[in-house]
């Protein structure tokens, strides 16, 4: 195990042993600087799509440097429920064997799916094997309503048939799936990847415009590539896949998880620490730095990972925008803010991605911080990117010590400490 982990780890199980937590709950004793070398994990958003994409292929595939999270959990007992035998040859490896696939049931897939909404791109890759699939009630995590809009449009647009009933969505190709010109109302993620793991075995060419191009995104083609398929990418956010008859398994090792990066980074911040993220990855966090550097944090590239520290003195307030990439990631915020409540001044986060991306600030409220969330935006500022009507902006005003909530855990060791105690204007503006 390594430095930080390991310290987290030790302290966690003693505090939990002091107040008799059960053995899922975490205990944070604060007020520590972290410091050490940790290593960074697969992609989670690039994991779970490389195993649904197991789907398609003829022999089994072997996904390496798969993170230990629930969403995979739920992956694998899915494919398992359409006959794919998930075994794990070795840790943080996963070998996926499709070549017995079979049809499932609603109730099935309802129980397995639980909140997941990685389910949904089973879509393409069970219509080209069973003609036949099914949707259950899809959760996810709380931000927003979270449509699948997108999702059944392109399905349509290739051929499929959708029909919503009581148990869920059953959707059907009785005369195959075409390639088709797509163009997305929003660079979705999910509706991509959603496009690609049905376009490869479509038959003809499909066009999809506004495309999401994330890492994860470039990674999944990389997968899809080993297994055979035809896509490239133009300019403009416009991918091509040219349909082909036959996949194969690959094997492949999932791109670093930029967002635990992003994380393990704010938490140098925060803490007034130092940490080694081995595995991070320069290309994937550029936007993600730059922002962390106005910040006021130190980081340093090497060829295995980048160290990130608080170089002393006080931190800086800043504007962000959540934005698609190459812009800074939606899921980057939430860490983000943390460190912003250690900052000099008032920031700004403006989340573009979601309608409901800041839930987690009554929590950091509770503890000392600042923060208020102004339902509509702020209209004095300007927005880059008015592509959409959702504008929840969160004023983050520091610094603050914060100190351990009092509810839920009896533990109160502070957290990171500074100065001035929070304001009154914390909160909710509508
Ligand atoms: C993925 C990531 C998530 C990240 C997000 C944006 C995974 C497992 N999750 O989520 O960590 O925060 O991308 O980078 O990869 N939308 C519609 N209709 C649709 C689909 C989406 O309106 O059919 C909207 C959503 O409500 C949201 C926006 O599009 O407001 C972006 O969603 P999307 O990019 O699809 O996110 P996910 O793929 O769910």
């Amino acid at each position: 195990m390594d430095t930080v982990t390991a310290g987290l780890a030790k302290d966690a199980q003693k505090a939990g042993e002091r107040v008799g937590l059960k053995a899922d709950s975490i205990v944070i004793e604060g007020g520590k600087p972290l410091r050490g070398r940790i290593e960074v994990r697969g992609a989670k958003n690039l994991a779970t799509k490389a195993m649904v994409a197991s789907l398609l292929g003829d022999t089994p595939s072997l996904l390496q440097d798969v993170p230990e999270i629930s969403d995979v959990d739920v992956v694998s007992r899915m494919l398992d429920a359409y006959g794919v035998a998930v075994t794990s040859p070795a840790p943080g490896e996963l070998l996926l064997d499709p070549v017995n696939v079979a049809r499932s049931h609603f109730e099935t897939i309802d129980a397995l799916a639980g909140s997941s909404r990685i389910p949904i791109l089973f879509c393409g890759p069970l219509l080209h094997r069973l003609g036949e699939a099914l949707i259950p009630d899809l959760g996810g995590c709380r931000i927003g309503d979270r449509p699948i809009d997108f999702h059944m449009d392109a399905l349509r647009a290739f051929g499929a048939i959708v029909d919503k009933s009581y148990e869920g969505i059953r959707i059907t190709a009785p005369d195959g799936l075409r390639g088709a010109n797509i163009e997305l109302p929003f660079p979705s993620v999910g509706a991509t990847e959603q496009v690609l793991l049905t376009a490869v075995k479509a038959k003809g060419v499909t066009e999809l415009k506004n495309a999401a191009i994330e890492p994860e995104i470039m990674d999944l083609i990389a997968v899809l590539q080993k297994m055979g398929a035809i896509i490239w990418t133009e300019a403009n956010r416009t991918i091509f896949i040219e349909g082909v008859d036959q996949l194969s398994g690959y094997t492949h090792r999932a791109i670093s998880d930029r967002n635990e990066a992003a994380s393990w980074a704010a938490a140098a911040l925060v803490t007034r620490g130092d940490i080694f993220v081995g595995g991070a990855k320069q290309q994937d966090l550029m936007t993600f730095l730059n922002v962390f550097r106005k910040v006021g944090g130190a980081f340093d590239v090497r060829e295995d990972g980048i160290r990130f520290w608080h170089p002393g003195g006080a931190l800086k307030p800043v504007q962000v925008e959540t934005d698609v990439h190459p812009g800074f990631m939606t899921d980057w915020q939430q860490p983000l803010i943390v460190a912003l409540t250690q900052a000099e001044g008032v920031s700004v986060v403006h989340e573009t991605v979601y309608e409901n991306r800041f839930g987690f600030t009554d929590a950091l409220n509770d503890m000392g911080a600042d923060i208020v969330v102004h339902r509509d935006g702020l209209e004095s500022v300007t927005r880059r990117v008015p592509r959409r009507k959702l504008e929840q902006a969160a004023v983050v005003t520091g610094p603050t010590r914060c100190t351990a909530p009092r509810c839920g855990c009896r533990t109160s060791a502070a957290a990171s400490a500074t100065s001035s105690p929070p304001s009154q204007r914390r909160g909710v503006r509508a």
